[in-house]
Protein backbone atom coordinates (compact mmCIF):
# COMPACT_ATOMS: atom_id res chain seq x y z
CA UNK A 1 0.00 0.00 0.00
CA UNK A 2 1.55 3.29 -1.29
CA UNK A 3 1.31 6.74 -0.15
CA UNK A 4 1.08 9.66 -1.19
CA UNK A 5 1.32 13.19 0.11
CA UNK A 6 0.62 15.70 -1.96
CA UNK A 7 -1.61 16.53 -4.96
CA UNK A 8 1.04 16.72 -7.84
CA UNK A 9 2.40 13.02 -6.40
CA UNK A 10 -1.15 11.92 -6.27
CA UNK A 11 -1.88 13.13 -9.65
CA UNK A 12 0.84 11.45 -11.20
CA UNK A 13 0.01 8.08 -9.89
CA UNK A 14 -3.67 7.98 -10.60
CA UNK A 15 -2.28 8.62 -14.20
CA UNK A 16 -0.13 6.04 -14.49
CA UNK A 17 -3.29 3.92 -13.34
CA UNK A 18 -5.72 5.42 -15.65
CA UNK A 19 -3.43 4.74 -18.26
CA UNK A 20 -3.07 1.17 -17.29
CA UNK A 21 -7.11 1.15 -18.01
CA UNK A 22 -7.53 0.42 -14.13
CA UNK A 23 -10.67 1.94 -12.21
CA UNK A 24 -9.81 4.27 -9.29
CA UNK A 25 -12.45 4.48 -6.39
CA UNK A 26 -11.86 7.06 -3.71
CA UNK A 27 -13.10 7.05 0.11
CA UNK A 28 -12.55 9.86 1.64
CA UNK A 29 -12.02 9.81 5.26
CA UNK A 30 -11.10 12.00 8.21
CA UNK A 31 -9.24 9.25 9.73
CA UNK A 32 -9.74 7.63 13.56
CA UNK A 33 -11.14 4.87 11.31
CA UNK A 34 -13.80 2.19 12.26
CA UNK A 35 -16.19 -0.53 10.72
CA UNK A 36 -17.99 2.31 9.17
CA UNK A 37 -15.21 3.19 7.32
CA UNK A 38 -14.17 -0.20 6.69
CA UNK A 39 -17.49 -1.01 5.01
CA UNK A 40 -16.79 1.95 2.35
CA UNK A 41 -13.46 0.35 1.58
CA UNK A 42 -15.35 -2.78 0.80
CA UNK A 43 -18.17 -1.13 -1.08
CA UNK A 44 -15.31 0.47 -3.31
CA UNK A 45 -13.70 -2.40 -4.21
CA UNK A 46 -16.55 -4.03 -5.08
CA UNK A 47 -16.93 -1.21 -7.76
CA UNK A 48 -13.52 -1.24 -9.30
CA UNK A 49 -12.84 -5.03 -9.17
CA UNK A 50 -10.08 -6.66 -8.21
CA UNK A 51 -8.04 -5.12 -11.17
CA UNK A 52 -9.22 -1.40 -10.10
CA UNK A 53 -7.17 0.48 -7.51
CA UNK A 54 -8.86 1.79 -4.04
CA UNK A 55 -7.12 5.28 -2.32
CA UNK A 56 -8.24 5.97 1.06
CA UNK A 57 -7.66 9.63 1.69
CA UNK A 58 -6.91 10.70 5.64
CA UNK A 59 -7.33 14.55 6.25
CA UNK A 60 -8.86 16.35 8.96
CA UNK A 61 -9.85 19.69 7.22
CA UNK A 62 -9.49 22.29 9.22
CA UNK A 63 -12.10 24.34 7.08
CA UNK A 64 -15.19 22.77 7.20
CA UNK A 65 -14.47 23.17 11.47
CA UNK A 66 -16.22 26.27 12.60
CA UNK A 67 -13.78 28.03 15.51
CA UNK A 68 -15.87 27.18 18.39
CA UNK A 69 -15.15 23.40 16.92
CA UNK A 70 -13.68 20.12 17.75
CA UNK A 71 -10.76 20.69 15.18
CA UNK A 72 -7.81 20.65 17.80
CA UNK A 73 -9.07 17.57 19.67
CA UNK A 74 -10.43 15.67 16.64
CA UNK A 75 -9.42 12.05 17.60
CA UNK A 76 -6.33 10.57 15.21
CA UNK A 77 -4.76 7.91 15.10
CA UNK A 78 -2.13 7.17 11.95
CA UNK A 79 -0.55 3.99 12.56
CA UNK A 80 -3.93 2.01 13.54
CA UNK A 81 -5.56 3.93 10.29
CA UNK A 82 -2.86 2.40 8.18
CA UNK A 83 -3.03 -0.69 9.73
CA UNK A 84 -7.16 -0.96 8.99
CA UNK A 85 -6.62 0.24 5.09
CA UNK A 86 -3.79 -2.30 4.15
CA UNK A 87 -6.12 -5.30 6.09
CA UNK A 88 -8.91 -4.20 4.17
CA UNK A 89 -6.57 -4.29 1.08
CA UNK A 90 -6.71 -0.77 0.55
CA UNK A 91 -4.18 0.23 -2.42
CA UNK A 92 -3.17 3.72 -1.65
CA UNK A 93 -3.42 6.47 0.73
CA UNK A 94 -3.44 10.07 0.50
CA UNK A 95 -2.57 11.91 3.60
CA UNK A 96 -1.76 15.58 2.52
CA UNK A 97 -0.73 18.36 4.51
CA UNK A 98 -2.49 21.61 5.33
CA UNK A 99 0.11 23.39 3.38
CA UNK A 100 -0.51 21.60 0.03
CA UNK A 101 -4.09 21.37 0.43
CA UNK A 102 -4.83 25.31 1.63
CA UNK A 103 -1.23 26.24 -0.58
CA UNK A 104 -0.28 29.96 0.89
CA UNK A 105 0.84 31.90 3.54
CA UNK A 106 -1.89 30.47 6.08
CA UNK A 107 -5.30 29.15 5.75
CA UNK A 108 -6.59 32.96 6.24
CA UNK A 109 -4.44 33.87 2.88
CA UNK A 110 -6.35 30.55 1.50
CA UNK A 111 -9.28 32.20 -1.11
CA UNK A 112 -10.97 30.03 -3.30
CA UNK A 113 -14.10 28.04 -2.24
CA UNK A 114 -16.53 25.81 -3.67
CA UNK A 115 -19.80 26.81 -2.63
CA UNK A 116 -23.39 24.52 -3.44
CA UNK A 117 -26.06 27.20 -2.25
CA UNK A 118 -29.21 25.16 -2.52
CA UNK A 119 -28.69 22.13 -0.08
CA UNK A 120 -27.06 24.12 2.29
CA UNK A 121 -29.33 26.05 4.03
CA UNK A 122 -31.24 23.93 6.72
CA UNK A 123 -29.52 21.26 8.94
CA UNK A 124 -26.06 20.89 9.22
CA UNK A 125 -25.78 23.86 7.01
CA UNK A 126 -28.23 25.98 9.28
CA UNK A 127 -26.90 24.70 12.78
CA UNK A 128 -22.59 24.82 11.24
CA UNK A 129 -23.02 27.91 8.35
CA UNK A 130 -19.24 27.34 7.34
CA UNK A 131 -19.52 23.47 7.33
CA UNK A 132 -20.12 22.62 3.95
CA UNK A 133 -18.23 25.14 1.87
CA UNK A 134 -15.19 23.53 3.84
CA UNK A 135 -16.68 19.83 2.42
CA UNK A 136 -17.37 20.92 -0.75
CA UNK A 137 -14.04 22.86 -1.16
CA UNK A 138 -12.00 19.76 0.55
CA UNK A 139 -13.80 17.13 -1.90
CA UNK A 140 -13.62 19.04 -4.78
CA UNK A 141 -9.33 19.25 -4.23
CA UNK A 142 -9.57 15.48 -3.20
CA UNK A 143 -11.30 14.90 -6.63
CA UNK A 144 -8.75 16.83 -8.68
CA UNK A 145 -6.06 15.18 -6.83
CA UNK A 146 -7.14 11.54 -6.89
CA UNK A 147 -9.09 11.61 -10.20
CA UNK A 148 -11.64 8.95 -9.01
CA UNK A 149 -14.36 7.29 -11.20
CA UNK A 150 -15.80 6.63 -8.14
CA UNK A 151 -16.07 7.82 -5.14
CA UNK A 152 -18.07 6.28 -1.98
CA UNK A 153 -19.70 8.20 0.98
CA UNK A 154 -21.43 7.03 4.03
CA UNK A 155 -25.55 7.14 4.10
CA UNK A 156 -25.01 9.02 8.11
CA UNK A 157 -24.02 11.81 6.71
CA UNK A 158 -27.05 11.97 4.32
CA UNK A 159 -27.21 15.58 3.75
CA UNK A 160 -23.25 15.82 2.42
CA UNK A 161 -23.72 12.95 -0.06
CA UNK A 162 -26.45 14.76 -1.47
CA UNK A 163 -24.62 18.39 -1.12
CA UNK A 164 -21.39 16.17 -3.10
CA UNK A 165 -23.62 14.74 -5.48
CA UNK A 166 -25.19 17.99 -6.46
CA UNK A 167 -21.57 19.70 -6.81
CA UNK A 168 -20.63 16.31 -8.82
CA UNK A 169 -23.62 17.24 -11.63
CA UNK A 170 -22.99 21.33 -11.22
CA UNK A 171 -19.43 21.11 -11.85
CA UNK A 172 -19.23 17.97 -14.58
CA UNK A 173 -16.71 15.71 -12.39
CA UNK A 174 -17.01 12.32 -14.36
CA UNK A 175 -17.53 10.78 -10.87
CA UNK A 176 -19.64 8.23 -9.74
CA UNK A 177 -20.86 9.37 -6.49
CA UNK A 178 -22.09 5.77 -4.12
CA UNK A 179 -23.62 6.55 -1.06
CA UNK A 180 -23.37 3.32 1.07
CA UNK A 181 -25.41 2.19 4.82
CA UNK A 182 -24.39 3.52 7.82
CA UNK A 183 -22.71 1.28 9.95
CA UNK A 184 -24.21 0.45 13.55
CA UNK A 185 -22.57 -1.00 16.68
CA UNK A 186 -24.82 -3.73 17.88
CA UNK A 187 -27.27 -1.23 19.95
CA UNK A 188 -27.87 0.62 16.68
CA UNK A 189 -25.72 3.99 17.20
CA UNK A 190 -24.24 4.87 14.01
CA UNK A 191 -20.27 4.31 14.02
CA UNK A 192 -18.56 7.76 13.99
CA UNK A 193 -14.93 8.82 15.18
CA UNK A 194 -16.84 11.14 17.73
CA UNK A 195 -18.26 8.79 19.69
CA UNK A 196 -14.74 8.21 21.25
CA UNK A 197 -15.60 11.39 23.14
CA UNK A 198 -18.21 9.66 24.67
CA UNK A 199 -18.60 8.88 28.84
CA UNK A 200 -20.31 5.12 29.15
CA UNK A 201 -23.38 7.85 30.48
CA UNK A 202 -23.60 9.52 27.27
CA UNK A 203 -22.80 6.48 25.27
CA UNK A 204 -25.62 4.33 26.76
CA UNK A 205 -28.32 7.59 26.08
CA UNK A 206 -26.67 8.07 22.19
CA UNK A 207 -28.80 5.31 21.43
CA UNK A 208 -32.06 7.79 22.11
CA UNK A 209 -31.02 8.64 18.24
CA UNK A 210 -31.81 5.22 16.60
CA UNK A 211 -34.87 4.89 18.91
CA UNK A 212 -36.66 8.04 17.73
CA UNK A 213 -36.13 7.00 13.91
CA UNK A 214 -37.56 3.61 15.23
CA UNK A 215 -40.19 5.68 16.82
CA UNK A 216 -40.81 7.86 14.05
CA UNK A 217 -40.81 4.59 11.64
CA UNK A 218 -43.61 3.45 13.65
CA UNK A 219 -45.71 6.04 14.01
CA UNK A 220 -45.96 6.32 9.95
CA UNK A 221 -46.58 2.94 9.73
CA UNK A 222 -49.86 3.29 10.88
CA UNK A 223 -50.89 6.12 8.78
CA UNK A 224 -49.22 9.87 7.74
CA UNK A 225 -48.34 12.58 10.46
CA UNK A 226 -48.25 15.97 10.88
CA UNK A 227 -44.72 17.00 10.91
CA UNK A 228 -44.72 19.56 13.92
CA UNK A 229 -46.76 16.93 15.64
CA UNK A 230 -44.29 14.01 14.87
CA UNK A 231 -41.31 16.38 15.58
CA UNK A 232 -42.77 17.12 18.86
CA UNK A 233 -43.18 13.04 19.78
CA UNK A 234 -39.58 12.79 18.78
CA UNK A 235 -38.11 15.76 20.77
CA UNK A 236 -40.28 14.44 24.14
CA UNK A 237 -38.50 11.20 23.15
CA UNK A 238 -34.97 12.46 23.50
CA UNK A 239 -36.29 14.70 26.21
CA UNK A 240 -35.98 11.18 28.32
CA UNK A 241 -32.26 10.70 28.43
CA UNK A 242 -31.11 13.60 30.69
CA UNK A 243 -27.37 14.38 28.84
CA UNK A 244 -29.60 14.34 24.95
CA UNK A 245 -30.41 18.21 23.78
CA UNK A 246 -31.52 18.55 20.74
CA UNK A 247 -30.43 20.25 17.92
CA UNK A 248 -32.50 19.85 15.15
CA UNK A 249 -35.05 17.25 14.09
CA UNK A 250 -35.98 17.43 10.18
CA UNK A 251 -38.53 15.67 7.91
CA UNK A 252 -37.73 15.62 4.46
CA UNK A 253 -37.58 14.09 0.45
CA UNK A 254 -35.03 11.45 0.66
CA UNK A 255 -33.54 13.32 -2.87
CA UNK A 256 -34.92 16.69 -2.75
CA UNK A 257 -34.47 17.63 1.03
CA UNK A 258 -37.27 19.57 0.87
CA UNK A 259 -39.08 19.63 4.02
CA UNK A 260 -42.71 18.15 3.97
CA UNK A 261 -45.64 19.02 6.52
CA UNK A 262 -47.01 15.64 6.48
CA UNK A 263 -44.51 12.30 7.46
CA UNK A 264 -45.71 9.02 5.66
CA UNK A 265 -43.41 5.74 4.43
CA UNK A 266 -40.84 6.46 2.69
CA UNK A 267 -40.25 10.57 4.09
CA UNK A 268 -37.15 10.99 5.27
CA UNK A 269 -35.75 11.89 9.15
CA UNK A 270 -32.64 13.61 9.97
CA UNK A 271 -31.76 14.59 13.97
CA UNK A 272 -28.58 16.07 15.17
CA UNK A 273 -28.30 16.03 19.12
CA UNK A 274 -25.77 16.86 21.65
CA UNK A 275 -25.21 14.19 24.14
CA UNK A 276 -23.16 16.47 26.86
CA UNK A 277 -21.15 18.40 24.52
CA UNK A 278 -20.64 15.75 21.84
CA UNK A 279 -23.22 16.69 18.76
CA UNK A 280 -24.46 13.03 16.49
CA UNK A 281 -26.02 13.04 13.68
CA UNK A 282 -28.29 10.00 12.48
CA UNK A 283 -30.57 9.94 9.87
CA UNK A 284 -33.20 7.22 8.07
CA UNK A 285 -36.14 6.63 5.44
CA UNK A 286 -39.17 6.39 7.40
O1 LIG B 1 -17.41 12.81 5.93
C1 LIG B 1 -16.23 13.13 6.17
O2 LIG B 1 -15.47 12.41 6.83
C2 LIG B 1 -15.72 14.45 5.64
O3 LIG B 1 -16.71 15.43 5.66
C3 LIG B 1 -15.08 14.35 4.25
C4 LIG B 1 -16.09 13.92 3.21
C5 LIG B 1 -13.93 13.35 4.29
C6 LIG B 1 -14.51 15.71 3.83
O4 LIG B 1 -13.54 16.16 4.72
Amino acid sequence: MKTYQTPAAMQRAAQVWKRAGRRIALVPTMGFLHDGHMSLVREARRRVGAEGIVVVSIYVNPTQFAPSEDLSRYPRDLKRDRALCRAEGADALFLPSDAVMYPGRDLGAYSTYVVEECLTQRMEGASRPTHFRGVTTIVAKLFNSVLPDVAVFGAKDWQQAAVIRRMTTDLNFPIRIVVAPTGRAGDGLALSSRNAYLNPEEREQATVLIRSLEAARAAVRRGPVPAAQLGKAVRRLIATAPAARVDYVEFFDSESLEPVTEVRKGTHMALAVFLGKTRLIDNGRL
